[in-house]
């Protein structure tokens, strides 16, 4: 298996976060990171897991902690690379599915800023296969909303200890604060990546 390390990302871009909030951001991050090689590095076959449970077991928790390590890893790490180095706006590409649904980014900017006020933990833009459409999709966990056969584009961090030492419960305020630091480019190189 391999042995993940976490990414580097360029804080200093970021308008109106503070170092201290992201590096604390950043270390939750790298704890996931850990975790993933903890549970990659186990004996699969470990007698650990011969008592497999549904109310509580080894399996059962291994199982609960190992989705919820990799979706922590993964979607902040698209978090983190689409909030740094802020640039551009959304391409052709882009454009043609928010107006399909949404009629202006306006709208579409509104409607994903009220998803986060609603949401505990993630909001994410994505492309859904099944469907062939954008959606502004929920999720309360890392593991609790996760939709399969989609391509995230937009990925933004709603947890409480992504914002709360510096913007308090003010979410609002850090929502707006995002938008203003997206890296357009790098969304729209994940949409170019899309085949609808
Ligand atoms: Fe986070």
């Amino acid at each position: 298996m391999p042995n993940l390390k976490p990414k580097l990302y360029n804080f200093a871009s970021i308008q109106g976060i503070s170092e201290h909030q992201l590096r604390e951001h950043y270390s939750l991050y790298e704890a996931y990171v850990k975790k993933v090689n903890e549970l990659d590095s186990m004996d699969k076959l470990s007698d650990c897991f011969k008592d497999a449970n549904a109310t509580f077991s080894c399996m059962r928790s291994v199982k609960l902690g190992e989705t919820f390590a990799l979706n922590g890893v993964i979607l902040h790490q698209l978090y983190f690379e689409n909030i740094t180095n802020p640039c551009g706006s959304p391409n052709s590409k882009m454009m043609k599915l928010i107006n399909s649904q949404w009629h202006s980014k306006e709208n579409f900017m509104n409607c994903i800023k009220s998803a986060c006020l609603s949401m505990r933990g993630w909001v994410i833009v994505c492309v859904d296969y099944l469907t062939k459409s954008l959606r502004i999709i929920g999720l309360d966990a890392h593991d609790v909303g996760s939709l399969w056969c989609a391509t995230p584009l937009m990925v933004i961090d709603v947890y409480e200890h992504a914002y709360f030492l510096d913007f308090g419960t003010n979410r609002g305020k850090y929502v707006d604060t995002i938008f203003g630091n997206l890296n357009w480019n790098s969304i729209n190189a994940r949409v170019n990546c899309v085949r609808i």
